[in-house]
C-alpha cells in the first residue's frame, strides 16, 4: 500500500490570520512541508515578516493585508491570491477574536458585530469566494473553538460565532464534497499565543485551565499545526464535515 502523502508539495494555502499566533505558526509550517503560501491579516507589515521566513524555507510567499470582517476585502484577497500565486489549494479560517463582554446587558451592539465578522462571516464569505478557485482535492479547515460546545458568559459571543463556524464546516462540507473540496474544523482547546497569554490575568488561573484537562497543561500552537498538515494534504482525502476537538482531552 502507498501511504497517504502528508506534503504539500505543489500546493498553494491561504492563511487569515497568519501574521502570529497559530496563524503564523501553520503558514511556515505548510511551507517546510513544500506549500507556497498567502499570509492574511489587517497588518501587512507583519505579514510580509513571516512571508520573508517563508521565502527563506524556499517557497513562495504573498502578504496581503485584509480585515476578514469586510465582504469586500474578502473578494480582493481571493482575487489577489488566486491571481499573484495562480491558483488555491488550501483555506485555513484562522483569523479570530474573542473579546470578553461584562455580562449579555453589558454586550455592546460594536463588540458583538465585530466579533460576529472575524470569526463568522469572514469565514463564511472566504469559503463561498474561495470554492469558485479551490483546485480538486481542495481543502478549507476552520478554526473553532472548544466554547463553541462549552459556552460561558464570558465567552458567549465567540462561542456563539464558532458554533455557528461549526454549522458553516458542516454545511459547506455538503455543498461543495460534489466539487472534491473539503470542509473541516479544528475544534481547539487552549494554547499559548501572545493573545491567549496576555488574556489569563495570573498563573493560578492557567493552572486551573490545564488540571481541568487530561493530559494537565494548555498546548502550544505547533501542537495544533499538525491536525492542520493532516487536514491540508492528501492524508485527510476522505474526511470532510469534521468537527475535529484538539484539547488534551478537556473533561
Ligand atoms: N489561543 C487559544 O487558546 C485558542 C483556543 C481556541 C481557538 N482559538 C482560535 O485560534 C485562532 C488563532 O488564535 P491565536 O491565539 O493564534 O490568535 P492571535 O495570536 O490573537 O492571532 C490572531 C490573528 O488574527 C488576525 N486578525 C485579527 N483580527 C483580524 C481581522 N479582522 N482580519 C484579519 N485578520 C485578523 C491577527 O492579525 P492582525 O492583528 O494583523 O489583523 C492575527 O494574525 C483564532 O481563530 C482563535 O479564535 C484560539
Amino acid at each position: 500500500m502507498t501511504l497517504p502523502p502528508f506534503r504539500l508539495d505543489g500546493k498553494v494555502a491561504l492563511v487569515t490570520g497568519g501574521s502570529k499566533g497559530l496563524g503564523r505558526a501553520m503558514a511556515c509550517a505548510f511551507a517546510e512541508a513544500g506549500a507556497d503560501v498567502v499570509v492574511a491579516s489587517r497588518k501587512a507589515d507583519a505579514c510580509e515578516e513571516v512571508a520573508d521566513e517563508i521565502r527563506a524555507i524556499g517557497r513562495r510567499a504573498l502578504a496581503v493585508g485584509c480585515h476578514v470582517g469586510d465582504w469586500l476585502e474578502c473578494e480582493t484577497l481571493i482575487a489577489t491570491a488566486v491571481e499573484g500565486m495562480g491558483g488555491l489549494d488550501v483555506l485555513v479560517n484562522n483569523a479570530g477574536i474573542a473579546p470578553v463582554p461584562p455580562s449579555l446587558g453589558g454586550i455592546t451592539e460594536a463588540l458583538f458585530d465585530k466579533t460576529v465578522a472575524v470569526n463568522l462571516k469572514g469565514p463564511l464569505r472566504l469559503t463561498a469566494l474561495a470554492a469558485e478557485h479551490l483546485r480538486t482535492g481542495g481543502s478549507v479547515i476552520n478554526i473553532s473553538s472548544l466554547s463553541s460546545m462549552r459556552p460561558t458568559p464570558h465567552t458567549v459571543v465567540y462561542a456563539a460565532a464558532k458554533a455557528g463556524l461549526n454549522a458553516l464546516t458542516r454545511a459547506a462540507s455538503q455543498e461543495l464534497g460534489p466539487k472534491g473540496i473539503r470542509v473541516n474544523a479544528i475544534v481547539c482547546g487552549p494554547f499559548h499565543t501572545d493573545s491567549f497569554d496576555r488574556s489569563i490575568p495570573t498563573a493560578e488561573i492557567a493552572e486551573a485551565m490545564a488540571s481541568r484537562i487530561s493530559l494537565r497543561r494548555i498546548a502550544g500552537p505547533e501542537e495544533i499545526v499538525g491536525t492542520a498538515l493532516f487536514l491540508a494534504s492528501d492524508a485527510s482525502a476522505y474526511m470532510t464535515g469534521a468537527l475535529l476537538a484538539l484539547d488534551g482531552g478537556a473533561g
